[in-house]
């Protein structure tokens, strides 16, 4: 089968499920009037070591028009936290992704503890083995009119992380236990691991 995106109704689904599994970014935003925000988004990745960047893409609208506020926080104020989702707090994860209001604060919701961040105004997920304080580089905005995306660019200015999984640069994965997001409502752990030792080309 060959698929045409331009014509294949609901060519997103398809890209979600065959791109897959994705990391979580549990993202922590606060409003210039002090409203914070606590969600997941799973277009997530680290894209560059010097500086370290991450990037994340959301939506900009909700299913009801409104602004997301992740992207409207990051645009006011250019701060944010990535927290690592792990299977300790992926139902709480599932909990905050509703389409609350804005004064909505999604640490309630799902009574997770957000603890002061070091040196961004948005709190950390406590809950989370890692927590990234983020200062906005960039936003490129993306997409069409119909569904514009806002893709995030941040700098890790500040890596919080769990004592117990990191030994030198050596993360464990078993203590990590992080999830992964396939498509729709589908995650998976990350429990059938295998080496596999890279060639190097001697030519
Ligand atoms: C696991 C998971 C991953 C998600 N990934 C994304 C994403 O990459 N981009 C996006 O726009 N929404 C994503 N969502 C939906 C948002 O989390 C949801 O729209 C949320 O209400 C946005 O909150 P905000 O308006 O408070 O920022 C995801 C939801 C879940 C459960």
């Amino acid at each position: 089968m060959k698929i045409n995106p331009k014509t294949f109704e609901g060519f997103n689904r398809v890209l979600t499920g065959v791109v897959v599994p994705r990391p979580i970014a549990f993202v922590s935003t606060i409003s210039n009037s002090g409203n914070v925000n606590l969600s997941p988004y799973s277009f997530f990745n680290a894209v560059s070591y010097d500086p370290p960047l991450i990037i994340f893409s959301s939506s900009k609208f909700t299913s009801d028009g409104k602004l997301k506020d992740s992207l409207s926080n990051i645009e006011q104020n250019g701060e944010f936290v990535v927290n690592i989702v792990n299977e300790n707090i992926v139902e709480a994860m599932n909990k905050t992704a509703a389409e609350y209001p804005e004064d909505v604060n999604e640490f309630d919701v799902a009574n997770l503890t957000q603890i002061d961040s070091d040196l961004v105004k948005p709190p950390r997920l406590s809950e989370s083995p890692v927590n990234m304080e983020c200062k906005l580089e960039r936003i490129i905005t993306l997409g069409t009119e119909a569904h514009p995306q806002g893709l995030v660019i941040g700098e890790i200015i500040q890596l919080h992380i769990d004592d117990e999984i990191i030994s030198g640069h050596r993360i464990n994965h078993e203590k990590l236990k992080p999830v992964g997001r396939l498509a729709g409502n589908m995650y998976t752990h990350t429990y059938d691991v295998f080496e596999l030792m890279r060639p190097s080309y001697e030519g």
